[in-house]
């Protein structure tokens, strides 16, 4: 029986882990704190740890996790952008799911995309309290409109396919294009500039790095069209939130439909409904009528959830047997005996 400690613990992960588990198996200790320098002592006793996108694997939780010869991490999320890999290499494991519903994610995406442009949220608050006026809620279609996705990965690919379905011309930015994809989707690669350039909706679906960190700064702000509408269900840090306000502040900046926010570890995930936000940007945020805010839900649905646990539970088996880790993530490393990067897998 191995023992897992599993951080950052919501009653709906519980749920989800509990109905996949084989007590024989493992045994799962749920705890509600995130992991943090502070918070780390609590792996002591255990054989692994589960982790979660706003936990801190910094250099100094991964030294504690190896003085308490704790060999694996898993990550119950796609994204690793919290991970001191470098820091991990050798001598802790860190698995994920690299894919547990792509779908949960664009269709996110495409759910702030109509939300904002058909103002429903509003709508709906509105016939509440017997208010039938129209005035404010015009949209426009989006049939005929162009859409630029950032990222053509798993969720980016369905992004297209929902895209071209709303009967939308969309462009493309990867620096791996699949050029064969595209013409089989329907749509074209373009570089940045381009796209930024005839974009009316601009999607982010591309992966937090050092490369891509505010990717959306002033300057491709500025690149865009005024009104566009910006939607990122991807990471917080792909956007300059200052530029971002300024952008919205100005009037060039349509709409924005946010999942992710680069500082939501303090805030998303939990019921603050009684304190003060001590964040100016995101308080200023959230004034703005054309801005929609999500707490990192895109993921959140029932399928996910079933194949986030069942995924991360076969993870920690495959360590723990010694078996192929086949959703590892390891620091990008030079040595030529390393199997992964032979077999071309090196992240
Ligand atoms: P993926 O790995 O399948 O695709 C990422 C794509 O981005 C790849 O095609 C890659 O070539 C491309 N890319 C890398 N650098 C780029 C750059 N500089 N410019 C443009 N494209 C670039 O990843 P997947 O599964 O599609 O996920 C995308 C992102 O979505 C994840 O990195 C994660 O941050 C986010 N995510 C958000 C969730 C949420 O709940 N809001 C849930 C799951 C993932």
């Amino acid at each position: 029986m191995k023992r897992i400690a599993f951080f950052d613990t919501k009653s709906y992960d519980r749920r989800s882990f509990e109905a996949k588990i084989d007590s024989k198996e493992f045994e799962i200790s749920f705890f509600e704190a995130r992991l943090s320098p502070k918070t780390a002592d609590l792996v002591k006793g255990f054989d692994g740890v589960c982790a979660f996108v706003n936990d801190t694997l910094d250099t100094r939780v991964i030294d504690i996790l190896k003085r308490e010869n704790i060999g694996v991490v898993a990550m119950r999320c796609a994204g690793y952008n919290n991970v001191d890999l470098k820091a991990a290499f050798n001598n802790v494991h860190f698995l994920r799911v690299p894919a547990y519903s792509p779908y949960a994610v664009a269709e996110h995406a495409a759910a702030l995309i109509l939300t904002l442009n058909r103002r429903t949220h509003k709508s709906y608050l509105r016939t509440r309290e017997s208010n039938f006026a129209l005035a404010g809620l015009e949209g426009f279609d989006l049939h005929g409109k162009t859409a630029g996705v950032i990222g053509t990965g798993k969720i980016g690919r369905i992004m297209i396919r929902i895209l071209r379905g709303f009967g939308m011309d969309v462009l493309a930015h990867d620096p791996y294009p699949d050029q064969e994809y595209a013409q089989h989707e329907g749509f074209h690669f373009v570089d940045l500039d381009a796209l930024y350039a005839r974009s009316d909706i601009i999607s982010l679906h591309c992966p937090l790095t050092k490369e891509t960190h505010h990717l959306i700064d002033a300057d491709a702000l500025a690149a865009m069209k005024p009104g566009v509408m910006i939607i990122n269900t991807s990471r917080g840090g792909l956007i300059d939130t200052k530029a971002l306000v300024a952008g919205l502040k100005s009037g060039k900046i349509g709409y924005a439909g946010l999942d992710v926010y680069e500082e939501e570890g303090e805030y998303f995930f939990e019921d603050l409904s009684g304190e003060i936000i001590s964040d100016d940007i995101l308080a200023r945020l959230l004034t703005f009528p054309n801005v929609l805010i999500t707490s990192h839900q895109g993921f959140f649905t029932k399928e996910a959830l079933a194949n986030i646990a069942e995924t991360t539970l076969g993870n920690f088996r495959a360590f723990f047997r010694g078996e192929a880790l086949d959703n590892e993530v390891c620091y990008r490393c030079d040595r030529p005996e390393c199997r992964k990067k032979r077999e071309g897998r090196c992240f």
